[in-house]
């Protein structure tokens, strides 16, 4: 990414007022990919102004599909139906988008035409066979070298549904695999180890398709159509959690975060916060929630916090959480125990290897482990920390300098904008010191 900023975090005022939080990333993505393969003219609004979305918003474009942009956060999306798609010229540019690749990846193993799907240098490290694998089992073919991106798409195959049990807990791949069961033959059927965000099986519902569910389960048939709906896509979750860990830690603050969508399954962070002590009420919002979703007022008052054995049930419920809760535990009295959370080492970045070295760096003890690490809380230094161009590190060691006793360098922050790119300004505004350097 060519921005090639970095942050100092120093401590700010207590953290007051109330927050309005940009658009879910995963809503967001999967809302323009449902609306350009429905019948008709979708509506998307509080869609999240962002490198990854818009990523995914351009690839339609290329594929053939009108989009429009009437105002920042809201795109009309005139959908071609789902034999509508036309060949691009060029290949599809991923950006940092994993859910982007992943699902994309799904979606055109089912068309007719061959398709190229590339990502920046961190997306080309990320393993893709999860979803190469499965989709040739129903009949795709997938060219990757070892593994990644690039994925060389071949159209025109037909598929055959079948049933899938997901060795990883990954929402990415489920999607990726009920999206290509939309054009396959027969039934299509996810099972996952542990229940994931389910926003594709609620959204492909809400355009008119049929989903079977149950714990654990996802099923379609294919041969369905999709007909337009429009859509309002809830505040993310993934982007408040770094203002309701900063609002605990630091002493007199009081955030309200307005209008938030509190999926269970990605509000994991809250169960794991109130265990260590953190003061969190939520407040639910009146009417139908948007796109479906339970949303919810945050309010969180500082508190003191202590480590706790994070349970690993919630690990899936809080994937993208660990950065910020890794600054949690450590300015928490006491260690916290991360387990069963491998997945970390596949993200943006190794983001416990991420962790684990900034945080050492800031004068905290961490011992990693293959799958986790135990942080030690104790008194936050200064010092200089990298981002390893991964948005979520950045925006935990913003955090991090609100508690620390000096300035906390941040390197190459540029990377922000592939989720939040207004979070420098709103977290000043609520009370952060942060400011950018050369
Ligand atoms: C996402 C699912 C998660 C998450 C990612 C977004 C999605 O990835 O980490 O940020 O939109 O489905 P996995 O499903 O690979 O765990």
């Amino acid at each position: 990414m060519a921005d090639r900023r970095d942050w100092v975090a120093t401590p700010g005022t207590a953290l007051r007022g109330d927050l309005a939080i940009p658009g879910d990333k995963s809503v967001s993505h999967r809302a323009v990919m449902l609306a350009a393969i429905a019948e008709g003219e979708s509506r998307i609004d509080g869609f999240l102004e962002a490198a990854d979305t818009r990523a995914t918003a351009a690839i339609f474009r290329q594929l053939g599909v009108a989009i429009e942009i009437p105002e920042d956060g809201v795109r009309i999306v005139h959908g071609v139906g789902m034999h509508g798609l036309h060949a691009a010229r060029e290949a599809l540019d991923c950006g940092n988008a994993g859910t982007a690749m992943r699902l994309l990846a799904g979606l055109l193993a089912a068309q007719a035409f061959d398709s190229e799907l590339v990502g920046d240098a961190s997306l080309g490290r990320r393993p893709m066979r999860r979803v190469i694998e499965p989709l040739q089992a129903m009949g795709a073919r997938i060219d990757a070298s070892d593994g990644h991106a690039p994925l060389r798409i071949h159209g025109g195959r037909p598929l055959q549904g079948r049933e899938h049990a997901l060795p990883v807990a990954s929402a990415q791949v489920k999607s990726a695999l009920l999206l290509a069961g939309l054009w396959a033959d027969g039934e299509t059927v996810v099972r996952e180890p542990r229940p994931t965000r389910d926003y594709t099986e609620r959204m492909l519902a809400a355009f008119g398709a049929e989903v079977s569910r149950a714990p654990g389960r996802a099923a379609v048939h294919g041969g369905q159509r999709l007909v337009a709906t429009d859509l309002q896509v809830p505040a993310d979750f993934s982007s408040a959690a770094f203002f309701i860990v900063a609002a605990s830690l630091v002493p007199g603050s009081e955030l309200r975060l307005r209008e938030v969508g509190v999926h269970p399954r990605r509000t994991g962070l809250l169960r794991v916060l109130r265990a260590m002590g953190a003061d969190l009420e939520l407040v639910p919002c009146a009417g139908p929630g948007r796109a479906g979703e339970p949303l919810a007022d945050i309010v969180v008052r500082h508190a003191p916090l202590h480590g706790v054995d994070v349970p690993l049930d919630v690990v899936p419920d809080m994937i993208d959480e660990f950065p910020v809760l890794c600054i949690a535990a450590a300015a928490a009295r006491g260690a916290t125990r991360i387990r069963g959370a491998a997945e970390l080492r596949v993200k943006e970045s190794d983001r416990i290897a991420a962790m684990a070295s900034g945080l050492r760096t800031l004068g905290i003890a961490v011992e990693e482990t293959p799958d986790g690490a135990v942080v030690r809380g104790g008194t936050l230094q200064g010092g200089t920390v990298h981002s390893h161009a991964d948005h979520r590190i950045a925006m935990a060691f913003a955090v991090a300098g609100q508690v620390a006793r000096a300035p906390v360098r941040i390197g190459d922050v540029g990377n922000v904008a592939t989720s939040f790119p207004g979070f420098e300004v709103l977290a000043r505004d609520a009370g952060f010191g942060l400011s950018a350097a050369g």
